[in-house]
């Protein structure tokens, strides 16, 4: 196991995080990541899209054991990133995580690969800026990482024929994330139909 964490506290953050409706991951998606780290057991995390900081509390049990391992998140919205701050202090894991109070669309372009690199990249943000998570994510994975991407299907919309206009957008770009990541040769990638679907991209 990496890091030993409170499952009282966790517990309470969730059940918060529930009853004001955020929209944190569900329990059959997170098995899915959790059993991914606990094999990868990686040493850099990023996360697009921290709420209040539940997932990465998470993903924290299963990185790597030594000093300089780390979860990045980013957040755009204030009163999450304060409310992510808290809990992750209350968690005692400010030295593991980081959370940053930036818009992933513009701050990713931001990052340069030579200086930073992740093991695992998890994309839980704005579903209409996953094309723009993406090409960054491929920019900022390490050879063998993995991309991981939460809400593909956005409640079965991405398979459905029919959708209200105001859900068109989003649906068409996550559609064009899935093929972007099927077609792709870098990448192996596995679409899960569970939770609200998840993607799995593994590096080559
Ligand atoms: C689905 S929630 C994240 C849930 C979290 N990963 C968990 O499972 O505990 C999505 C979060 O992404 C944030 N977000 C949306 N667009 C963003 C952007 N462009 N940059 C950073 N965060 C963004 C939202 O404010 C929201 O808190």
């Amino acid at each position: 196991m990496g890091y030993r964490i409170n499952e009282d506290i966790l517990n309470n953050i969730k059940q918060e995080a529930i009853k004001n409706h955020v929209p944190i991951l569900q329990d059959v998606s997170l098995d899915l990541i959790l059993t991914i780290l606990s094999i990868k057991r990686p040493k850099k995390i990023l996360e697009i899209g921290t709420a209040v900081g539940y997932s990465a509390i998470q993903f924290s049990r299963y990185l790597e054991d030594s000093i300089d391992s780390k979860i990045k998140t980013i957040e755009i919205n204030e009163n999450m990133y304060n409310i992510a701050i808290k809990n992750i202090k209350d968690m005692n894991l400010q030295e593991k995580i980081e959370v940053c109070l930036e818009d992933a669309t513009t701050y990713l372009d931001t990052l340069d690969e030579n200086k930073e690199s992740y093991d695992v990249i998890f994309i839980d943000a704005a579903k209409g800026q996953y094309l723009k998570y993406l090409k960054n994510a491929l920019r900022l994975i390490n050879k063998r990482g993995i991309i991981i991407a939460d809400n593909v299907l956005f409640k079965g919309r991405v398979l459905s024929d029919y959708n209200e206009h105001r859900h068109r957008t989003a649906t068409n770009r996550l559609r064009e994330y899935l093929k972007i990541i099927n077609e792709d040769e870098r990448l192996d990638s596995h679409l899960f139909k569970i939770g609200d679907g998840v993607a799995v991209s593994i590096v080559r």
